[in-house]
């Protein structure tokens, strides 16, 4: 495992604790609650400057969601974990690392090391692997990357909060064997071996335990761990005043208000909580700090330098290092571009660029490359590239697109905001070039911002029905031409999530029929006051709609299956959008929205070259899968996806993915995320995905397939091997295809004697080679002394059960051509 090379700036303890001796109890309770959304209050008797923390995992966002302060948007981060590449992701560390810097933010809130406890789980793009190996590893890397440039990384959520639904509220119920041996496992690596500055406590509970209250974080991170960082609330997640402050949550996030405060002090001053508590947290605020440099007298290292070629560059190449290769008969990837002469490009995901999830993960990208722009740009003029929509998955109405609008008066595209006070006097007027508006926190707006106007022309690029509307919370008026058309008030269902309201809000929009050319004037008026959140903090949020005219989708699948009859090759892109997988809710259905599968049925009847690229953040069903000649699981890749698409079709690089995680045929027998009386049982236990062995599985947790083979031909491990030792192993292999490649050596043990229960098999260990066609090469493993323990509930430690384990390495966990035993004495 990588060691953090993290050069730490040298802690003063005693410095630190004397700033925290020299604050008065209002000053230090003042510190353990955010001062708002995205940061933590300044403290000049310690010397403490404004810390600002920032989501997420797929990019650096900022404390602004604004697409005039962008953020590079890289892959997902099941997309990171499916490079199996710790170099690489430490790299992307770095990258984020000097975003972070870029965006004046100290402590990134990533990564996200939940598990892939069920393909149903809403985020599920935003964590890494259902292996807690795999996921330690490729979060040590990420962690080590960030803090090695002076930022903090945020290990979330600890613990258990592997779904969405009733997430605010679910009791997980599990094991303690499952819980120590997967779901803590990725915490413990990346605390001890890349000592991350700080862990965020999740919204469930987890036996019982609200997380934010658990004994977990002072027994488990605090007492077991070593862990001297600091545990900040997931947004909104501290119900309780004693017994939050109780446990070991130093951090109530995000404030001003919330249960900590006043009433803090209060419990503090009747006896409640101990003082010593108290100046605990402060310190642990005040650690943080000075690793992020936030504190007088304290310096942070530097990250690496990443300009914006340099950031499109790494993008490209990590997104394509994802890409995983499931199928590939006929050898018809790379493509042969010898007499080559028409490529269709199709499908709802091949012109709209669908680069990430939702959720608070988003972050607003600078440019996207759409698959069609990518192959466009790396085809043409030599090949002719055609398009088709397919069909429209979605039901909700798009974001306006901005190439259809222009601020009145002018021909500038985009929209123009005007802010009003209650009088109706202007405040503010800014020009945007996106239709979704979010403030978190403050408006930046001086004066009592009550409404918000968006003033638009819509030019009709072609003849028929334009669906104009608005998608938030609260009351919003909609003009079309001067003449009010809606005035309505838009409200969550009960039982909604914030994050949802946010993200995936209620609708409204109003039809109207324009001729090509023609223009009509928008004006969207939202009232600012009824969509602030109860506890006064500012949370604005909606967007401006329009939906172009659509001819239905019986329609563009026929005119689908025209364009593939006529091209040589056809790249059909499906997938789910950031609408499906976001936070705040869970898939009910693992299929392709929509008719998509009708659609890849009927273009590959019409186009057996055809090569289905799927663009989702997690798996989805394929029936057709058998009958394709190529699929390529593209995740949501970032911001290069088009360009690194078109390196991996041509073979300018190599689809270096390997999954990590289970890609199921059916969804019979996968655990479900609907809590039952607000409890979640985790049953399957240790059966997590390929663990449980025997289910229904279409590609293999490790699978993916390169552009070359290569022949396993020895496994070299010691016959015995000394409990608590690392053991080392080694595979012989040979590149017997024709051009260079990287093949990731996978290693799993098994146990059929024992006298536990025990997973069918479990990843042990991995590492990638490269050789030339023809050459061999050795793949070094490290088993850790782990891999071969089980979590003793009896004694509650980690135990060895003496006796002999099977090792079988290969290029899956389903393809394991290598075997040997080793004996545990
Ligand atoms: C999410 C966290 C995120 C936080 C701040 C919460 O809803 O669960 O992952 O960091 O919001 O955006």
């Amino acid at each position: 495992m990588i060691q953090s090379a993290a050069v730490l700036p040298a802690l003063d303890e005693s410095d630190l604790a004397a700033r925290v001796a020299s604050l008065s109890l209002e000053q230090k309770v003042r510190l353990l609650t955010g001062a708002d959304f995205w940061s933590l209050h300044p403290e000049p008797a310690a010397g403490l400057r404004r810390l600002v923390v920032s989501d997420g995992p797929a990019g650096v966002r900022g404390e602004r969601w604004d697409e005039r302060d962008p953020s590079a948007n890289v892959p997902s981060p099941t997309a990171l974990a499916a490079t199996w590449d710790e170099e690489l992701i430490e790299e992307l560390g770095g990258l984020l690392a000097s975003e972070a810097r870029r965006k004046g933010v100290d402590v990134v809130l990533a990564p996200t090391v939940n598990l892939h406890r069920t393909p149903y789980a809403g985020r599920h793009f935003e964590c890494f692997s259902e292996d807690p190996l795999l996921t330690a590893r490729i979060g040590v890397s990420y962690v080590c990357g960030v803090q090695d440039g002076g930022v903090g990384a945020t290990v979330k959520h600890f613990i258990a909060n592997d779904s969405e639904t009733e997430r605010m509220t679910l009791d997980a119920h599990i094991d303690e064997r499952t819980l120590r041996e997967l779901y803590l496992a990725p915490f413990e690596a990346i605390i001890r071996e890349a000592g991350v500055w700080s862990v965020m406590a999740s919204y469930n509970a987890v036996n019982g335990e609200p997380m934010t209250e658990s004994s977990l974080l002072r027994d488990v991170l605090q007492r077991e761990l070593d862990f001297d960082g600091l545990v900040m609330s997931d947004w909104f997640a501290t119900s309780s005043t004693e017994a939050s402050a109780r446990a070991a949550l130093d951090l109530v996030m995000p404030g001003p208000d919330g249960p900590w405060g006043e009433a803090l002090l209060q419990a503090v001053r009747a006896g409640k909580v101990d003082p010593a508590t108290i100046d605990d947290k402060v310190l642990r605020v005040l650690r943080l700090a000075a690793r992020v440099g936030a504190l007088e007298g304290t310096t942070s290292s530097r990250p690496p330098a990443f300009d914006d070629p340099h950031i499109a560059a790494a993008l490209r190449r990590i997104a394509a290092a994802s890409f995983v290769l499931a199928r590939n008969e006929r050898a018809l990837l790379p493509l042969d571009l010898r007499g080559l002469e028409r490529v269709a490009v199709i499908g709802p995901n091949a012109a709209a660029a669908r680069t990430l999830g939702g959720g608070s993960a988003t972050v607003l990208p600078p440019y996207t490359v759409s698959p069609l722009e990518g192959l466009r740009s790396a085809l043409q003029p030599a090949v002719q590239v055609t398009h088709s929509l397919g069909l429209q998955p979605s039901r909700r109405i798009p974001v306006a697109p901005v190439s259809c609008l222009h601020v009145p008066g002018t021909s500038e595209p985009g929209v123009e905001l005007r802010f009003l006070d209650p009088d109706g006097t202007l405040l503010a007027s800014e020009h945007r070039r996106g239709c979704a508006f979010k403030w978190l926190g403050s408006l930046d707006i001086a004066g009592a911002v009550s409404r918000i106007e968006v003033h638009a022309v819509l030019r009709a690029s072609r003849p028929g029905t334009y669906a104009i509307g608005a998608s938030g919370l609260g009351r919003y008026r909609l003009a079309l031409d001067g003449e009010e058309v809606l005035d309505e008030r838009l409200e969550l269902p009960p039982g909604a999530d914030i994050v949802e309201g946010l993200m995936t809000p209620p609708q409204t929009a109003h039809r109207v029929e324009l001729d090509a050319g023609q223009e009509i004037g928008i004006v969207l008026t939202h009232d600012v006051r009824s969509a602030a959140s109860g506890d006064g903090l500012l949370a604005v949020s909606f967007e401006l709609n329009v939906a172009l005219p659509y001819a239905g989708d019986d329609h563009e699948i026929g005119r689908a299956e025209a364009v593939a009859a006529e091209a040589d090759i056809v790249v059909l892109v499906v997938g789910t959008t950031e609408e499906v997988e976001s936070e705040g809710f869970d898939r009910t259905s693992l299929s392709l929205p929509g008719r998509q599968d009708e659609l890849v049925r009927r273009v590959t009847a019409v186009n057996r070259s055809t090569i289905v690229v799927v663009n989702a953040g997690a798996p989805v069903l394929m029936p057709w899968a058998d009958d394709v000649a190529a699929v390529l699981l593209a995740w949501f890749p970032g911001q290069e996806f088009g360009n690194a698409l078109a390196d991996v079709l041509l073979g300018v690089a190599e689809p270096g993915g390997r999954l990590p995680t289970t890609w199921p045929a059916s969804e019979a027998g996968l655990p479900s995320t609907r809590p039952i009386d607000g409890v979640l049982r985790y049953d399957e236990g240790l059966s997590v995905g390929y663990r449980g062995g025997g289910r229904d599985t279409l590609f293999p947790f490790g699978h993916g397939l390169g552009y070359s083979s290569w022949e396993y031909e020895a496994l070299g491990a010691p016959p015995r091997a000394a409990p608590g030792a690392a053991v080392r192993v080694t595979v012989e292999l040979r590149n017997t295809g024709g051009r260079r490649s990287r093949e990731v050596v996978q290693l799993y043990a098994s146990r059929s004697d024992s006298g536990i229960a025990r997973p069918v098999r479990w990843l042990v260990g991995f590492a990638a080679v490269i050789a030339e066609p023809g050459e061999r090469a050795t793949a070094t493993l490290i088993v850790p002394p782990r891999a071969f323990q089980h979590w003793s509930v009896e004694h509650g430690r980690w135990a060895l059960e003496p006796g002999t384990f099977a090792l079988a390495a290969g290029s899956s966990s389903a393809a394991l051509p290598m075997s040997t035993r080793i004996t545990m004495a």
